[in-house]
């Protein structure tokens, strides 16, 4: 059985005491134990969120980017270790942000990949197409490539300790969402290329969240999407209201 799980991916947003407020209003609300429930939030962030959660069932701290490299001179950058070393346990790559703003290459982000799963973080792994490329009708080989290029030199053992997140660009902040077709379409070839490579118990445990203006209104339908195995929510996440709601769209039981 997949693991259902709702992320929570903060972005740039929190100042050290409204993050805190946002974790223990989060804290303090009920929650489907059935969902693992990650809060990627700001590095600042972390160790608090930490503290504050750990002794909560079905919490997980991600971090949103890691160093490619293991450490050094490198200003400004956090290691996988590090991130490691706080009790964060997951760690968002290949976000199309960080890939369009801050130039991060296929090759750059097998290296983050690497470095995470050599210090156990799971890494959550983001892929999607952009506007044009939805249009054009090049989605599948966009999303195919992207796999391909980052993840296919992992062995069996590594790949399926991975949790891949379909983000297509032109649902992220827009407040278009992708129709529960078209998620249950990508997130169906997904798997199916990851049968292709890695077999079918692989593909059929790997975790597959949709994420592009995922909110309280439209999560039910895409969480009941059969291989829809729950969200990367950005703006909806930063409210504990919103974001425990997407949590409890997981009521119905899966549909094709
Ligand atoms: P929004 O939910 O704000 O569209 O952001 C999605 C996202 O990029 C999560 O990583």
């Amino acid at each position: 059985m997949r693991r259902k799980i709702v992320a929570g991916n903060w972005k740039m947003n929190k100042t050290l005491a409204e993050g805190m407020e946002l974790i223990s209003e989060i804290a303090a609300s009920p929650a489907s134990s059935e969902v693992l429930k990650i809060i990627a939030c700001p590095f600042i962030h972390i160790p608090g969120a930490v503290q504050e959660l750990k002794a909560l069932h079905g919490f997980a701290i991600a971090a949103q980017n890691c160093s490619e490299h293991a450490s050094g001179a490198y200003t400004g950058e956090i290691s996988a270790a590090m991130i490691a070393s706080t009790g964060a346990t997951h760690v968002i790559i290949g976000h199309s942000e960080r890939r369009q703003y801050f130039n991060e290459t296929a090759a750059v982000l097998t290296q983050k990949v690497n470095h995470a799963l050599a210090n156990n973080l799971v890494p959550i792994f983001c892929i999607g197409e952009n506007q044009e490329e939805r249009n054009s009708n090049q989605h599948l080989e966009v999303v195919k490539k992207q796999l391909k290029e980052t993840l296919y030199h992992l062995a069996p053992a590594d790949f399926s300790r991975l949790i891949i997140a379909y983000e297509p660009i032109w649902a992220i902040g827009t407040g278009l969402t992708a129709t529960s077709h078209q998620a249950q379409g990508m997130h169906n070839f997904i798997r199916s290329e990851i049968n292709k490579k890695y077999g079918k118990e692989i593909s059929e445990n790997t975790s597959v969240l949709y994420g592009g203006s995922c909110n309280a209104e439209n999560a039910k339908e895409l969480f009941s999407c059969m291989d829809v195995d729950g969200g990367l929510v950005g703006g909806a996440s930063l409210k504990a209201t919103d974001f425990i709601n997407i949590i409890n769209s997981f009521t119905v039981s899966p549909t094709e």
